[in-house]
């Protein structure tokens, strides 16, 4: 006897989705005023971005790990295939497994550069985090290895930030334009009725 695959996510799913989608927001938005000039952000509220930063972007390595097991035991609704076109099908595909990819390495690699500082990874400014294996303090002083780091976090960020302009983008597609229930199938509960009237049903 086969299975049916479900038609909507599961709502564990959905708070995967929505949970990690609000950390990312977060997260860039919090980047954005790493840069600022003195004036513009004073050294406290530097520190405490900081640490709001760095703990969001931390988080969303586990929680990612911890979707994509749930994901393996509940399956999610498959596309509708026969309703798009295939290079939406691949686009579509290719851009889920970068989101996926993407929330692993871009954490990882901010981990492995405040490895190689003394201030380190704090969770929440009072949980500290150990090194990563291979990594130390120590390096702190050897400015290849910082840079390397820097540049692979910032990459990897710009790579994610793009990547979820366009799944936005193409999410909305679905919803005005194609007009289709894609966006309602991982919508969180309470929202499909609000998302079908901005759309006249
Ligand atoms: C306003 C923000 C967002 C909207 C409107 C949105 C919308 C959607 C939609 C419509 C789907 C497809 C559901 C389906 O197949 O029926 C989806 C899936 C997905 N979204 Fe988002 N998303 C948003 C933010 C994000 C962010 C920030 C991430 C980054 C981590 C992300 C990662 C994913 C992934 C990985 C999937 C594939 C789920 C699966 O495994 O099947 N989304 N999203």
């Amino acid at each position: 006897m086969s299975v049916k695959p479900a038609a909507v996510y599961d709502p564990v799913a959905k708070a995967f989705h929505w949970g990690i989608a609000l950390l990312v927001l977060i997260i860039l938005v919090t980047a954005g005023f790493i840069e600022t000039p003195q004036w513009l952000v004073d050294d406290q509220l530097r520190k405490t971005i900081f640490i709001i930063h760095k703990t969001a972007g931390f988080l969303v390595l586990p929680l990612t790990l911890a979707r994509l097991v749930w994901r393996s035991v509940q399956i999610p609704p498959p596309l509708p295939i026969k309703k798009m076109p295939l290079w939406q099908v691949i686009a579509a595909i290719f851009t889920h497994r970068s989101l996926y990819v993407l929330s692993i390495l871009t954490p990882l690699a901010g981990w492995a550069l405040v490895s190689t500082t003394h201030k380190g990874l704090v969770l929440f400014g009072f949980i500290p985090m150990p090194s990563l294996p291979f990594l130390h303090p120590y390096m702190a002083s050897i400015d290849i290895v910082r840079s390397f780091f820097a540049s692979l976090h910032e990459t990897f960020a710009i790579l994610l930030a793009s990547l979820i302009v366009i799944h936005i983008g193409a999410s909305f597609m679905h919803h005005f334009v194609d007009r289709d229930d894609i966006l309602l199938r991982i919508a969180p509960k309470g929202m499909e009725g609000f998302l079908k009237k901005i759309r006249g049903r």
